[in-house]
C-alpha cells in the first residue's frame, strides 16, 4: 500500500517538471530582465533598423524588442527564447500590437537557432553568453548585418559605436567581410 503511494507521488512529480520546460530545452542561461522602451528604441536607432530588416532578437523575453521594431520602424522581426512562458507572453504583445504579421517568436536555445535571416540582431544577455555566442554570429550571419547589445560588449571585438542612454550602455558591431579562401 504505502510502495503504491510512493509510485503515484514520484508520477506526480514526473508530470510536474514535465509541464514546466519543454522536452530538450535547458534552464535560461541569463534571467529575465526587460531592457528599459528609451533603450530599446535608441538599440533599433543604433542599428539604423529600416522596413527592409529582419530583426531578430536572440532571448526575447516578452518580446517588445522585435514589436517595436515592427511596429515603429516598418520591419519584420524574429524573437527567439528558450523559456516557453516568455514566447506565450510575446505571442500576446503582439496580438495586443497589432503586428502578428510582421513578428515570429521560437521556442528555442539561441546558441542552437537558424539566424541566418537576420540583417539586425539583439542582444541583452550575460558577458559570457556574448563571448560564447560571438563564433556562431561570426560563422552564421551574412556580412554587414548589424549586431546590437545592451549593457555587455564582447571581449576584444572591438564595437564599431557605443553609446549611453539613462545609464545604459549600448554596443554595435558590424559582421565583417570573411576572408577570401586562398585557392589550390
Ligand atoms: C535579460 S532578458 C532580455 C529580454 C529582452 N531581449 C529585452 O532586452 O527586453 C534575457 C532573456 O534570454 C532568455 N534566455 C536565456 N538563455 C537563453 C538561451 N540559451 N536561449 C534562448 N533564450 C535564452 C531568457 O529566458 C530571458 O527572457
Amino acid at each position: 500500500m504505502r510502495s503504491q503511494a510512493a509510485r503515484s507521488f514520484l508520477l506526480l512529480a514526473l508530470l510536474g517538471c514535465a509541464s514546466a520546460q519543454k522536452p530538450g530545452l535547458r534552464p535560461p542561461d541569463v534571467r529575465y530582465e526587460p531592457s528599459p522602451p528609451e533603450v530599446v528604441l535608441a538599440m533599433l536607432k543604433l542599428a539604423g533598423v529600416t522596413a527592409r530588416d529582419v530583426v531578430y532578437d536572440l532571448g526575447c523575453g516578452d518580446g517588445r524588442i522585435v514589436i517595436t521594431a515592427a511596429k515603429e520602424f516598418g520591419a519584420r522581426g524574429v524573437g527567439i527564447d528558450i523559456d516557453p512562458a516568455r514566447i506565450a507572453e510575446s505571442e500576446e504583445n503582439a496580438r495586443r500590437a497589432g503586428v502578428t504579421k510582421r513578428v515570429r517568436f521560437r521556442n528555442e536555445d539561441l546558441f542552437e537557432a537558424d539566424i541566418r535571416e537576420a540583417t539586425v540582431v539583439t542582444l541583452y544577455l550575460w558577458p559570457w553568453v556574448n563571448l560564447k555566442l560571438r563564433p556562431k554570429l561570426l560563422r552564421e550571419l551574412r556580412p554587414g548585418t548589424r549586431v546590437v547589445s545592451h549593457c555587455h560588449d564582447m571581449g576584444d571585438w572591438a564595437p564599431e559605436h557605443q553609446i549611453e542612454v539613462n545609464g545604459h550602455k549600448i554596443y554595435l558591431w558590424r559582421i565583417p567581410e570573411r576572408p577570401q579562401q586562398a585557392g589550390p
